[in-house]
């Protein structure tokens, strides 16, 4: 029998077009198993997040990516380390969704990538996401956990992950991603 199709949504912290994030979401488009599908959305035309603008009705960037978050079966979420936390723009993107209506990260499988030019990989990043997603009611993978550590060395100057270690991580934590998914999808939590 086929695997069962996995529709995953894929955004990246940094709108750097060099970016090792979005690089490193379009090597998961590559590593991805057999089934699953990773579209990568643009957070890059998301405005500041203004209660006010909020009063007067939701962006339409918003709106959209809220509706392809719940379209999807999974979300994959590549970011940068900023002072230790992530990026000012996912964050924002965030604070933007967790506003709308249907709270689209609920009961969402989440899988987690970082990559920095640092020792540590972005994982203090991460680890804020991760919080993030417990007010979110999302549902992160755990294990692994995929730090890209001086990303300078593991991708061409095309952009390309070529570094082999890394893509192993990549494509086990999309084999992860893949069984979370089908595992929430038969039995959701409460
Ligand atoms: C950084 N960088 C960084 N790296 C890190 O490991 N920990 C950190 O706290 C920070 N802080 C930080 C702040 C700001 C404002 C910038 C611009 C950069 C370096 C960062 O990891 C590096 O620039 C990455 O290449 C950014 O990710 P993208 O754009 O390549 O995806």
């Amino acid at each position: 029998m086929p695997p069962s199709p996995i529709k995953v949504l894929a955004i990246s912290g940094s709108l750097r077009k060099a970016s090792y994030n979005t690089a490193a979401l379009r090597a998961a488009q590559e590593l991805a198993p057999e089934g699953m599908t990773i579209d990568i959305a643009s957070i890059a035309g998301i405005s500041f997040y203004n209660g006010d603008v909020q009063a007067e009705g939701f962006p339409a960037a918003v709106t959209a990516l809220g509706e392809a978050i719940r379209a999807a079966d999974a979300l994959l979420i590549a970011s940068p380390e900023y002072n230790y936390s992530t990026s000012g723009v996912l964050k924002n993107t965030i604070d933007w969704l967790s506003r709308l209506p249907d709270q689209p990260f609920a009961g969402k499988p989440v899988a987690m990538i970082g990559a920095s030019m640092s020792l540590l990989g972005g994982a203090r990043a991460q680890y804020h996401l991760r919080q993030m997603f417990v007010f979110l009611d999302a549902f992160p993978v755990n294990k692994p956990e995929v730090f890209i550590a001086q990303a300078q060395n593991r991708f061409d100057a095309e952009g390309r992950l070529t570094d082999e270690g890394t893509r192993g991580f990549v494509r086990k934590l999309l084999e992860s991603l893949a069984a979370w998914t089908l595992k929430l999808k038969a039995a959701p939590p409460a």
